[in-house]
């Protein structure tokens, strides 16, 4: 056996004819290893190029596994066992010095050769007639992963170290098309992870753990839900703004069979009239000035999903005519196109407007809204579920807390009844928005009264006493102060008083004159 460097050039010398010939052949491997995305078939192709062009009976590909000395057939041509049934060991036989050395190995009479495994063909059936058997290693970049190993018929004449340069260079080849299909499968591999990441996070984000809120009205709320995300009803969600209509629809989706495939959303409120029947529809090259190419519209990118229509109430009548369409045939055209598209989608609608009012003034088709109407879901406004609007703000505190690294514990009580108190005409949008502003002022552990916004602290919009005496307000802010004090010393009062730097004997006589419990505190 001799054992060479590859150089991986094909050397001077060559008659023209054998030199075109070996051209040609790199030339249809480089195109076999390009012209498939399965490597694995590219690689099929080329032990049978060599077969047809060069009368090569027996070659194989052996690769590295992932981990572990052994190597397994990636692609074999010729051979009488199965591939999958042959492996080799790194340092063993020809094939595994090969790999272990990186250097090409000529064997010029196999019949000659101890080291030979004879794994692929058994002994006799191989030598039946005298080879060559030239072996060169694949690398990638410098890291030998693997061999190709061929067997030429003897001929006393051959340069074989020509014969190993053209194998070599077709090793790189090889070796080149390995390295590209393992940064794609890499690529692959971390775009699906981040996939079923992104996925689950949606998830997380839209079930119902996010949406906050146990009164009466939200229950109902739940309940409606988990009836209706199962079928491939049409739901229609009603609601003042900022009540979590966009929230319901996305909880819908994320809890029906549809849950994998797309959720689109379109706001029918911000699209201007000439633009919502493109954006819905899609439209066909040339369809107007601008439409240089085919686009799909939103019913087509939600096939198999649910698509949400947002602000139904101000679709325009002419639009409206094609939703009905669409809704009751589940079918519609691009725009500048004749074919039918078939729809799957499921449809979601939201609106805050007083509908059978616009029905009324011939805003809005009836037709449409009885379409849309099948399946009704109502959010109650806030000022109507006082229990929601405390377990909202701990929400929102403890999320903007974290967003903006700030360590805010817990809401003062006299803040507490002015959240209370509040009207709140933006509803779950104004809390989150008031939170938020409370959390970017507030340097301390707790939210107070002084924290929240002016639109909250007015008698009038808090619904508090108009008259209030100075004593008495001094005394509700002492009492709070008291209280969070306790409640930090955990009901120990030595402990409440040294917090408010104070003696034991005032803060137990402000204790008893405030009418505080203090054992409440206790833990
Ligand atoms: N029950 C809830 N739990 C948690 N967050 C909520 C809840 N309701 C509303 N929110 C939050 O309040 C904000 C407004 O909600 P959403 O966008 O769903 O309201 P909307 O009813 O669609 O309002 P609009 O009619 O103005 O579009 C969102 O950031 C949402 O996350
Ligand atoms: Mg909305």
């Amino acid at each position: 056996m001799t054992v060479t460097k590859s150089t991986g050039r094909i050397p001077e010398g060559t008659t023209a004819s054998n030199e075109n010939q070996r051209l040609a052949t790199l030339l249809q491997i480089s195109q076999a290893l390009s012209s498939t995305l399965n490597l694995k078939t590219g690689l099929h192709d080329v032990l049978e190029t060599l077969a047809r062009q060069h009368g090569i009976d027996r070659s194989l590909i052996a690769l590295k596994t992932e981990d572990g000395p052994q190597l397994h057939v990636e692609a074999a041509h010729g051979l009488s066992r199965p591939a999958h049934h042959i492996g080799y060991t790194i340092g063993e036989g020809i094939i595994g010095k090969v790999v272990e050395s990186g250097k090409a190995a000529i064997v010029p009479k196999a019949s000659k050769e101890p080291s030979l495994l004879f794994r692929a063909t058994p002994r006799h059936e191989a030598i039946a007639e005298e080879f060559t058997f030239i072996c060169v290693p694949i690398a990638i970049d410098r890291r030998t992963v693997g061999a190709l190993g061929v067997s030429l018929a003897y001929k006393p004449d051959r340069h074989y170290d020509r014969s190993a340069n053209f194998f070599g260079v077709l090793a790189s080849m090889i070796g080149q098309a390995l390295k590209v299909q393992r940064l794609v499968a890499a690529e692959h591999a971390r775009l699906v992870d981040e996939n079923a990441h992104l996925r689950q996070e949606l998830k997380e984000r839209y079930d119902f753990s996010a949406i906050i809120g146990n009164s009466g009205a939200m229950r109902r709320v739940y309940e409606l839900v988990a009836q209706v995300a199962r079928t491939n009803t049409t739901v229609l969600i009603r609601g003042e703004s900022g009540t979590g209509k966009e929230l319901i629809a996305h909880a819908i989706h994320y809890n029906s069979p549809r849950a994998k495939k797309p959720f689109v959303k379109v706001s029918c409120g911000a699209l201007p009239e000439t633009l919502i029947e493109s954006e819905l529809f899609g439209y066909e090259k040339g369809a107007f000035t601008g439409a240089q190419a085919r686009k799909k519209g939103r019913f087509e990118l939600a096939e198999g999903g649910t698509l949400f229509l947002d602000e139904i109430g101000d679709v325009h009548l002419s639009t409206q005519i094609k939703l009905l369409r669409v809704l009751q045939e589940r079918e519609f055209e691009r725009l500048g196109g004749t074919d039918t598209q078939k729809v799957n989608v499921r449809l979601i609608a939201a609106t805050n407007k007083d509908m059978e009012a616009a029905i009324a003034q011939g805003t809005f088709r009836e037709d449409l809204f009885y379409r849309l109407n099948v399946f009704m879901i109502f959010l109650p406004p806030l000022r109507e579920r006082k229990p929601d609007v405390l377990l909202l703000a701990d929400h929102f505190l403890q999320r903007f807390a974290v967003e903006h690294g700030k360590s805010i514990k817990r809401i003062s009580t006299p803040a507490i009844d002015m959240l209370m108190a509040y009207h709140w005409p933006g509803n779950a949008r104004e809390l989150q928005n008031v939170i938020e502003r409370a959390v970017l002022v507030c340097d301390e552990r707790v939210i107070h009264a002084h924290h929240l916004p002016p639109t909250l602290q007015t008698a009038e919009a808090s619904g508090t006493v108009v008259s209030v005496s100075l004593d008495d307000a001094i005394g509700a802010y002492e009492k709070d102060l008291l209280q969070d004090a306790l409640k930090s010393a955990r009901g120990n009062r030595a402990r409440a008083a040294r917090l408010l730097r104070t003696t034991d004997r005032i803060f137990n006589y402000k204790v008893r004159k405030l009418g505080i419990d203090w054992k409440r505190f206790k833990q």
